[in-house]
């Protein structure tokens, strides 16, 4: 077991291979305070307990964020000629009752039963996918699949052309890299200036919509009227479609290599889900608790407050590991293990719980699914290639693989 003072998240080394020193805070510090000052909650109890009380464990946190949608006001004068749009609260960085209000807006957009009408379409965008290299002997399936499968389909219900969606990969990047916190000055510079220039896209889009309703979830958003009262501003409307293009693409990129990874570097596990399809929903589950895309989500305290046996004084910040409750052996036995057929792979903590559960669940679990489904069916011979060190981008809140070469015949 790893001794706690040598933990430091933000190493790349450490983010690559965090499993062991999970291990050893869920052991002897569940609710650890890193020498940076914010605390680390790594079991599963105490994440849900957190998540669960919103009043305490708020999610204002966007001061704390260091650039992306939250932190380009950290940089110095100078560095930007403009400041990006003020961070506006709507979603991950807000609480009720606000929160609430934003939110009934967007729980329709991807519901369950909405994400079961998109199975032919998702269907399609993936089948054309595996077209374009299906006669290949290899590929990397994160440039190749991972990445345009879920960006064709925001791009798609956002309602902005396809045409773009190379500017939409480069913005998203740009708005996730600094979360993660392992990059330089300048490279904060740059993504703030790429993050200025998407806010501008989304902006000139919403005004067309609002002169020219069509379609889609942009037009939705600007004709929609807050509580029956207000329409959404400008800058609510870039914040809430900005969080739907990064959150629902890089995560949901993740997840499929990460699903593809797990299923065939362990043959046995592939030839289960080969032989009973019906397995699939339950392995993308799997996978979303051993890969958890997104690693830990931000709170702060709002009052002097207690967690298990630690006392959070007020204005704490606290990083709940979903990662490390994915593994808690309390609630997944062997949980280092990973089984298509784990009776409760679905309680992982990767969409978060409660109030800020992720509202596009049902699209990311349909994505991976139908990736797998398709890539399995087509390719009876698909492996992983022994040119694969299945590393990850470094970085401390996302973890998601940069490369996944498969072979295909
Ligand atoms: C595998 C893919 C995905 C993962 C792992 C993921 C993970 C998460 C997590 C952990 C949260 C909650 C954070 C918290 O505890 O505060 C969240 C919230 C959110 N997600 Fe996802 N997500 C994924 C895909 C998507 C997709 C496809 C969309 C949109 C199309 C989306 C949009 C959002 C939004 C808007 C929020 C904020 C919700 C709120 O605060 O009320 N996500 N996501």
């Amino acid at each position: 077991m790893r001794p706690l003072e040598d933990y430091n998240p933000f190493d790349p080394e450490v983010a690559e291979n965090p499993f062991e020193y999970y291990a050893a805070l869920r052991e002897q510090a569940p609710v650890y305070q890193t020498p940076m000052g914010f605390f680390m909650v790594s079991t599963y109890d105490h994440c849900v307990s957190a998540i669960r009380d919103p009043g305490v464990f708020s999610s204002r946190f966007t001061a704390a964020m260091a650039g992306g949608m939250g932190g380009a006001e950290k940089l110095e004068g100078g560095e930007l000629d403009e400041i990006p749009m003020a961070p506006t609260d709507t979603l991950l960085t807000n609480d009720p009752p606000s929160h609430t209000r934003f939110r009934k807006l967007v729980n329709k957009a991807f519901s369950p039963r909405r994400v079961e009408k998109m199975d032919d379409y998702v269907s399609t965008i993936a089948s054309n996918l595996i077209d374009g290299f299906a006669a290949q002997s290899t590929i990397d399936a994160v440039p190749e699949l991972a990445v345009p499968l879920p960006l064709t389909v925001i791009a798609d219900q956002l309602g902005v052309p396809r045409s773009d969606m190379a500017d939409f990969k480069k913005w998203s990047d740009a708005s996730v890299a600094p979360l993660g916190g392992i990059i330089s000055h300048d490279e904060q510079i740059e993504c703030a200036r790429l993050v200025l220039d998407l806010q501008k896209y989304l902006r000139a889009r919403a005004r067309e919509r609002r002169e020219n309703a069509t379609d889609d979830l942009l037009s939705d958003m600007v004709h929609a009227s807050v509580d029956g009262e207000s329409s959404l501003t400008d800058a609510e409307v870039v914040s809430i479609a900005q969080q739907f293009l990064v959150a629902g693409n890089e995560t949901s990129t993740h997840l499929i290599a990460g699903a593809l990874m797990f299923l065939l570097r362990d043959p046995e596990q592939a030839e289960k889900v080969r032989a009973q399809p019906e397995l699939i929903p339950n392995a993308v589950e799997e996978a979303l608790r051993c890969e958890t895309p997104v690693q830990g989500m931000w709170r702060v305290s709002t009052c002097d407050t207690r967690l298990g046996d630690t006392d959070i004084p007020e204005g704490s910040f606290l990083m709940l590991r979903y990662a490390s409750a994915n593994r808690d052996p309390a609630v997944f036995p062997d949980p280092d293990r990973f089984d298509v057929e784990r009776p409760n792979a679905r309680e992982h903590l990767s969409f978060g719980r409660a109030i800020h559960f992720c509202p596009g669940a049902s699209l990311a679990r349909k994505e991976a699914s139908v990736a797998i489904a398709q890539m399995l069916e087509r390719f009876p011979r698909l492996s992983v290639t022994q040119d694969n060190d299945f590393r990850h981008h470094p970085s401390m809140l996302l973890r998601g693989l940069s490369r996944l070469e498969l072979s295909l015949q």
